[in-house]
């Protein structure tokens, strides 16, 4: 794993075509925690090999923050898989701090993956482990072997659920993925949602959302997000600027969240370390360690989001 990038925020994930100067140059300017370059499904296959360099360039000379910055090469069942990541990986230096593999289906992948990786890292000079792995559940057989594929390596940061691949994997009749479907009553994939989500908790990982494709949809964006955010997920990708900043406020606290939070933790620590009691109650509410544990998330979302406690 990327000592780096590991714990660092992922609300907003943003998607960058690799093959596109224009798109590469404007990335660092998006407010996003995070930049993915893509050389998979956003760059068409005669473009693939000439995106490698142009990928590599840009992390090597584009001003960028300390934001994550991942690059998402092809999948496994494609020809470009180990190429993408010699010539990426080798040449690109430091800076880049994850790979991204899309259409992950068995632990096996992230395997061959971790492998080429050490040997890269050893002929290139780079740390050893300094790049981590961030995996897209898209697939019916990846969803079947998520447990695997989630404790596959150390190198693992995320867990990313596609829902454009995984719609088609399954056979949806659907011709847009990761958008409500008026005639379902309900939540089409709560039960991906959650599946993934415990596979990547059990584990250690942050859990990010693919992409909502109606791009001009905030509103829908918004409400849509933020049922990924109340199950528990960390972030979702974005395609635009516009929706980078929606998500930057969907994954974050409100200021009320957070004060609340902050005041829970006060009083906790209060009736355990003064008055000795494990159960004390907070305004009209009984509050306990397992409050305390809920409270603590709040409070370091918050202050990754840049969030102080306010002046009573
Ligand atoms: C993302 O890669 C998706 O397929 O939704
Ligand atoms: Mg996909």
């Amino acid at each position: 794993m990327s000592a780096r990038s590991r714990d660092l925020p992922r609300r907003s994930c943003l998607s960058t075509p690799g093959s596109n100067e224009k798109f590469l140059a404007k990335a660092p300017t998006v407010p996003a925690d995070m930049t993915f370059l893509d050389l998979e499904d956003a760059v068409a296959p005669l473009e693939k090999e000439a995106a490698r360099p142009k990928v590599v360039d840009a992390i090597k000379n584009l001003p960028w923050d300390d934001r994550v910055l991942c690059v998402r090469v092809n999948a496994w069942d494609t020809e470009w898989t180990y190429g993408d990541v010699i010539e990426v990986v080798g040449n690109a230096g430091e800076r880049l701090d994850e790979i991204m593999l899309p259409k992950v289906q068995t632990a096996a992948e992230i395997v061959a993956l971790d492998l080429l990786l050490t040997q890269i890292e050893k002929k290139s000079g780079l740390p050893a482990g300094h790049v981590g792995i961030e995996a897209q559940i898209e697939t019916a057989r990846g969803l079947i072997n998520v447990d695997e594929i989630c404790a596959a390596s150390p190198r693992l940061e995320t867990i990313i659920f596609g829902p454009a691949d995984f719609a088609a994997s399954i056979e949806m009749p659907v011709l847009t993925g990761g958008v409500d479907i008026p005639e379902y009553p309900g939540d089409h994939f709560n039960y991906v949602f959650s599946r993934i989500l415990m596979a990547g908790r059990a584990n250690g990982l942050q859990v990010i959302d693919g992409p909502f494709l109606k791009v001009r949809e905030m509103d829908a964006l918004r409400q849509y997000s933020m049922r990924a955010r109340m199950l528990g997920y960390d972030g979702k990708w974005a395609l635009t600027p516009d929706q980078a900043s929606v998500l930057n406020e969907v994954f974050s606290p409100t200021q009320e969240q957070f004060d609340h939070a902050y005041d829970l933790l006060e009083a906790y620590r209060k009736a355990t370390d003064e008055d000795r009691k494990g159960a004390v109650m907070f305004g009209d509410e009984m509050i306990d360690e397992a409050s305390r544990k809920m409270a603590i998330k709040f409070v370091s979302r918050g202050e990754r989001a840049g969030l102080t406690r306010s002046a009573d």
